[in-house]
């Protein structure tokens, strides 16, 4: 409160001074388009088309073909991309699955068949991350069977005989590798990666191949923890999934196998970071690889940027029981861009943001706290709306006036739906 009252203080010390000069009171002028956005009250006279826009989580891309939506990542100049590498994440999931069975070799095979059987909760088959996650698992285990130069990420049913033609059987130390059984997670109401899905395909698939499941392999933490409760924790055996949300690192005590961090801390930051920078008007770059005014700045080993895809990445973390203590808590900022921002400089901005599905549990549980932890740190008021995970239209209603906001933060239902949010804008 102290801070804040000697900070408002600065401010209008620094705006009576700027106008006795004759200064229009512009903080940043250096990038096109932000320093227009930077100088007004909320809204303010900037055209909603103009105004800085991040799509998070969720990459404008062909749900179909992964292709990037390069129109909708280049709405305007200062429109970004914050999402975590899925490919480097996915190998590192199907990394530490194989490393785990080749470590526990002499007992994994539960019913001593001689096959290492698994089942897989794939998340959504038309998003990139679920499809990656997919890919790395049957690459790393050898399950995984080319089509049209890839992997094939479809699901395949059941497979007990190993005669899906989806999948092959693989090996690891010797031992074949089986994917006994995999499937899309969506409910009946359409809602994808969802976890209530996975408690009950667990319980399908153990009432009739259960002793042959040696391991149980999720694409998410939430769908993986809802097999973990319902029948792997009573029954010993090893479950990985990804998100590294806390309740499923405190599991790994309880025999969770592991998950993946793709470090929510770092994207959470990004996320709200670019569009700070955008509404101050300087370089993207500033709090990210150069440190900014108070000190935050990104090392590269924690994320990239590709500029022609006008995207950052954050990397992935394996998080298994030899590190998890270090991982406990997934809403805790992360501590190289914990500093507050000085109000005077950069002054409070109202952010739109939304999540897809208010029931995810990663965006939930793990991202929304951090993106609220961040939002204070850089002075930005931000709307959080939550979306039923179905439509996109259950969402864009709630974008009724755009006007009101300084900038915004998209979170798609699916991938391919960016128009239905750049229309209103435009
Ligand atoms: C996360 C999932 C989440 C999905 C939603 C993924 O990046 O890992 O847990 O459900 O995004 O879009």
């Amino acid at each position: 409160m102290k801070r804040r009252l000697a900070l408002l203080t600065m401010a209008a010390v620094l705006v009576l001074s700027l106008s006795a000069c004759g200064g229009g009171g512009d903080a940043g002028t250096s990038d096109g388009g932000g320093d227009a956005a930077a100088t007004d009250d909320a809204g303010g006279d900037v055209a909603n088309a103009d105004k800085p826009l991040v799509w998070f989580n969720r990459q404008p891309s062909n749900s179909s073909t992964g292709e990037l939506d390069m129109t909708a990542l280049n709405f305007n100049d200062n429109t970004y991309y914050v999402g975590f590498d899925a490919n480097q994440g996915a190998e590192l999931q199907g990394t530490m699955v194989k490393d785990y069975i080749a470590a526990n070799i002499d007992k994994i095979d539960r019913n001593g068949d001689g096959v290492i059987g698994y089942v897989l909760a794939i998340g959504d088959i038309g998003h990139n991350d679920s499809i990656a996650r997919t890919r790395g698992v049957r690459k790393a285990l050898g399950t995984g069977v080319e089509k049209d130069g890839a992997i094939n990420s479809d699901p395949v049913g059941t497979n007990t005989d190993g005669s899906s033609s989806v999948v092959q059987d693989g090996k690891v130390e010797g031992l074949v590798v089986r994917e006994l059984a995999s499937q899309e997670m969506k409910n009946s109401a359409g809602a994808t990666w969802d976890a209530a899905t996975a408690g009950n395909a667990i319980g399908t698939w153990t009432s009739s191949f259960g002793d042959e499941i040696d391991v149980v392999i999720s694409n998410n933490d939430g769908m993986g923890m809802s097999m973990f409760n319902a029948w792997s924790k009573d029954n010993e055996v090893p479950t990985f999934g990804y998100d590294a949300n806390s309740d499923a690192v405190a599991a790994i005590a309880e025999g969770y196998g592991g998950t993946i961090s793709q470090h929510a801390d770092v994207q959470a930051y990004l996320t709200l970071r670019v569009l700070r920078n955008a509404l101050d008007g300087v370089d993207i770059d500033t709090g990210i690889g150069t440190a900014d005014d108070a000190g935050n700045v990104l090392t590269d080993d924690v994320y990239v940027y590709r500029e022609e895809e006008r995207s950052y990445y954050a990397l992935n973390v394996a998080v298994t029981a030899d590190n998890y203590q270090d991982f406990t808590d997934s809403t805790k900022v992360y501590e190289p861009v914990s500093n507050q921002l000085d109000e005077g400089a950069h002054a409070t901005k109202k952010v739109w943001l939304n999540i897809y599905n208010a029931a995810d549990n990663f965006l939930s549980a793990t991202y929304q706290p951090l993106l609220q932890n961040y939002d204070d740190l850089l002075n930005l008021e931000v709307e959080y709306i939550g979306g039923d995970g179905q439509t996109e239209s259950n969402i864009t209603n709630r974008l009724g006036n755009p006007g009101e906001y300084d900038a915004f933060a998209i979170n798609m239902v699916k991938t391919d739906n960016a128009a239905s949010y750049t229309a209103l804008l435009n």
